[in-house]
């Protein structure tokens, strides 16, 4: 029987068990990580092993880096996914892996990796949308969630408006000309002398700060459009801090963060509540790795208590990258039908929303 046939079996069989266990691996940047859920929603198990203290002393992800990190540890990390979840290999139904956006070298360890587990063991293999899974996490963290709503993605790379029509179908409403704005607060966050990842350590900063004190707007960011942008806020504080050093004066680093940060959370809920409201949504929720925020979740708090919106946003654990929130995607990838063969690969740029829509 060929590999197809029998994967097809597996993912009926998957369909038809509400506790089947399915095994989730991301390793899209610069964290591996493997997760066991059973039926879609309980997470047994969250490995992760994260490149931070790696990348640290470059500013920023160092792709080639990251992908040796990968291969180095994608063994002992879905190890300890199965020994923390009570499980074997032979226990699991299916197996979902991110398949893009992300790093090409990062994704390949995964997808190969993905790969010969899924032909080892005979398992259904799905490739998983990484900003499907950000999404995802909110699943995990509201047992009662579904779509349709509409979600802010804002991580590392993206900051979109989603449209969450059903478990596998987005419609882009607005998204970064620019900057996504964690990328953002990770630039604005070195030029304050912050260490990486930036954005943590700048809304630290930003605590003991006066946001009032240098005020910052994109004019861009107050048209009608979903759209938004980033880059001008960040090129705002460059220059704040260089003319600022070149009159010999020392910046209040604090209040700048706290500036910067109110102008990029302002913008990312104002847009986010007006498109969840023109989508006739109920519910907004939140999700990518600047849903750690706690700024922006009480801006998004107050705007849709204000709105007559339900307001969602992942437990901070799902916040940044990690597998449960790809293997939630994976099981209703499966339960919508869809599944891999062995020509799974790698893509850097997937879009989410359909090509035609760049993104
Ligand atoms: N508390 C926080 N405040 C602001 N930004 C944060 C916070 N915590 C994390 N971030 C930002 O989130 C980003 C990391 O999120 P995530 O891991 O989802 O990004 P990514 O996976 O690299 O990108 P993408 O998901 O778009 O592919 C970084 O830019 C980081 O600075
Ligand atoms: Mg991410």
């Amino acid at each position: 029987m060929s590999y197809l046939t029998s994967a097809r079996q597996a993912a009926e069989a998957y369909r038809q068990n509400p506790s089947a266990l399915l095994l989730g691996i991301e390793t899209s940047c610069d964290e591996t990580a493997a997760s066991v859920l059973r039926g879609g929603r309980e997470v047994l198990s969250m490995a992760v092993h994260t490149q931070i203290p790696l990348h640290r002393k470059y500013g920023g992800v160092v792709p080639e880096l990251a992908s040796r990190s990968h291969v180095e540890r994608m063994g002992e990390v879905c190890a300890a996914a199965l020994r923390e979840a009570g499980v074997r290999l032979t226990d699991l139904s299916a197996i979902a892996v991110t398949c893009g956006p992300g790093l090409v070298g990062a994704l390949l360890v995964g997808v190969s990796y993905a790969k010969g587990l899924a032909f080892a063991q005979e398992l259904p293999l799905v490739g998983v949308n990484h900003l499907a899974g950000h999404i995802a996490a909110n699943y995990l963290t509201y047992p009662d969630l579904q779509p349709p709503f509409t979600c802010l993605v804002a991580s590392g790379g993206h900051s979109h408006i989603v449209a969450v029509e059903s478990y596998d179908r987005f419609t882009l409403l607005g998204r970064t000309r620019d900057d996504a704005a964690g990328e953002a607060f990770d630039k604005v966050a070195r030029a304050l002398g912050l260490p990486y990842p930036g954005g943590p350590a700048l809304e630290e900063l930003a605590l003991t700060g006066d946001a009032a004190k240098y005020p910052l707007h994109a004019a861009f960011n107050e048209g009608p459009t979903l759209d938004m942008s980033f880059s001008g806020l960040k090129t705002a504080v460059v220059n704040l801090l260089h003319n600022a050093g070149q009159k010999g004066d020392l910046p209040d680093k604090a209040s700048v963060a706290a500036a910067f940060q109110h102008a990029v959370c302002k913008t990312l809920t104002n847009k986010a509540v007006q498109g969840a409201l023109r989508q006739g949504s109920k519910t907004l929720a939140l999700a990518g790795g600047v849903s750690a925020n706690r700024y922006l979740r009480a801006l998004l708090e107050e705007a849709c208590a204000a709105a007559g919106l339900r307001f969602c946003c992942p437990d901070f654990r799902y916040c940044t990258d990690n597998a449960a929130m790809i293997a939630c995607a994976g099981h209703y990838a499966l339960l919508c039908g869809e599944y891999s063969g062995f020509d799974l690969n790698a893509a850097p740029n997937l879009p989410l929303c359909g090509a035609q829509q760049g993104f």
